[in-house]
C-alpha cells in the first residue's frame, strides 16, 4: 500500500478521512496489467475534488504509484483513496490543506461466471437513500447507506440489492448502477439527488448511443421496474450483470442486447 507515495500500511487517526469520511475513492479494474478507464476515473476524482474543495494530486504521480502497486500483475483491483488530510478545528476544513492519498492493489474478485451469463438475483432493499444534490454523483468515502443496505441479506445466491431514495425513486444498486429495458429502450435513473455516477454507466450510455439504442436518463419509479422486461447492473469490476430476478419477480436476462454487452465489455476493460 502506498501512502502519499511511500510504502506504509497505517494512516493517522487524525486524518479527516478516518474522522469524518472526508474524502473520495475510486475502485479501478486492472486488466492486462493496466488500470482500465483511467481517464474517466481521474475525471470523476478531479470533479469530486473540485466540488468538495479537496486538493487534487498530480495525476501523473498517481498513475506512477498505480503502476508501482500493480507491480507487473496482470489482473486485479486498484483502490485510490483521497482524503482532505489532517487538521482543521472540528468539522471546519483546514486553511492550508494537504490531501492524503492511498493507493493499493487487491486480488481480482472471482464472481461466479453465471452472474454475467445467466443473470443475478437481486434483493429490493428496505433502506432508502438520502437526497443531497451537494454529494449526488460523487464517490465519497461516506458509504454507511450501502453498508446498512448490504446487511439486509446474507443469501450468497443474491448478488446485489436495489435502492430507492426517500421519495421512492429507483437510484442504483448497493455497488452498481441500474439500467431498465422496455422493449429495446433503455433508461437509467437521474442521479441529480442521490447515487454514484459510475464510470461503467457512462461507458454504457456512450456505447448505447453508438449502437443507436434509445436511452433516457430520468426519474424511475417502482412501476417502471415492474413493467420492464429486463434490467441490468454495471460497475467497473463487473462490467454488465443482467438481472434474472428481483424479490421473486422474474426478468429475462436475455433482454440485454448482446451487441451492447460486447461493446461495453470491450471498451470497459482497457486503458483509456
Ligand atoms: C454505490 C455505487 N454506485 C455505483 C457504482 C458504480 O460505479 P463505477 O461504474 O464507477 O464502478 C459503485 C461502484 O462501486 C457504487 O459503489
Amino acid at each position: 500500500m502506498l501512502l502519499n507515495g511511500n510504502p506504509e500500511s497505517r494512516i493517522s487517526i487524525l486524518d479527516r478521512g478516518v474522522q469524518y469520511g472526508d474524502g473520495l475513492f475510486e475502485t479501478i479494474a486492472v486488466a492486462g496489467g493496466e488500470p482500465c478507464l483511467w481517464q474517466r476515473h481521474m475525471q470523476r476524482l478531479e470533479q469530486g475534488c473540485r466540488r468538495l474543495k479537496i486538493d487534487f494530486p498530480e495525476d501523473d504521480n498517481l498513475l506512477l504509484e498505480v503502476y508501482r502497486e500493480i507491480n507487473g500483475r496482470s489482473q486485479g483491483v486498484i483502490k485510490i483513496i483521497l482524503t482532505r488530510g489532517s487538521g482543521g478545528r472540528g468539522y471546519a476544513p483546514p486553511a492550508n490543506q494537504k490531501s492524503t492519498r492511498l493507493v493499493y492493489y487487491s486480488e481480482w474478485p472471482e464472481y461466479p461466471a453465471g452472474f454475467s451469463q445467466s443473470g443475478v438475483r437481486v434483493h429490493l432493499c428496505d433502506l432508502r437513500l438520502g437526497r443531497n444534490p451537494a454529494l449526488a454523483g460523487l464517490k465519497t468515502l461516506n458509504r454507511l447507506e450501502q453498508v446498512l443496505a448490504r446487511g439486509e441479506w446474507s443469501d450468497p445466491d443474491i448478488a446485489e440489492g436495489l435502492l430507492q431514495d426517500g421519495e421512492g425513486n429507483l437510484i442504483e444498486g448497493t455497488m452498481s448502477n441500474l439500467f431498465l429495458i422496455h422493449n429495446r429502450n433503455l433508461s437509467t435513473p437521474d442521479l441529480g439527488f442521490s447515487g454514484v455516477a459510475g464510470v461503467m454507466r457512462q461507458v454504457v450510455m456512450e456505447q448505447a448511443g453508438r449502437l443507436g439504442i434509445p436511452l433516457a436518463v430520468k426519474m424511475l419509479k417502482m412501476r417502471d421496474l415492474l413493467s420492464a422486461n429486463g434490467l441490468f447492473l454495471t460497475n467497473s469490476l463487473i462490467g454488465i450483470w443482467p438481472v434474472r430476478e428481483v424479490n421473486a419477480k422474474k426478468y429475462d436476462p436475455e433482454a440485454v442486447s448482446p451487441s451492447l454487452v460486447d461493446a461495453v465489455m470491450c471498451r470497459g476493460f482497457r486503458f483509456e
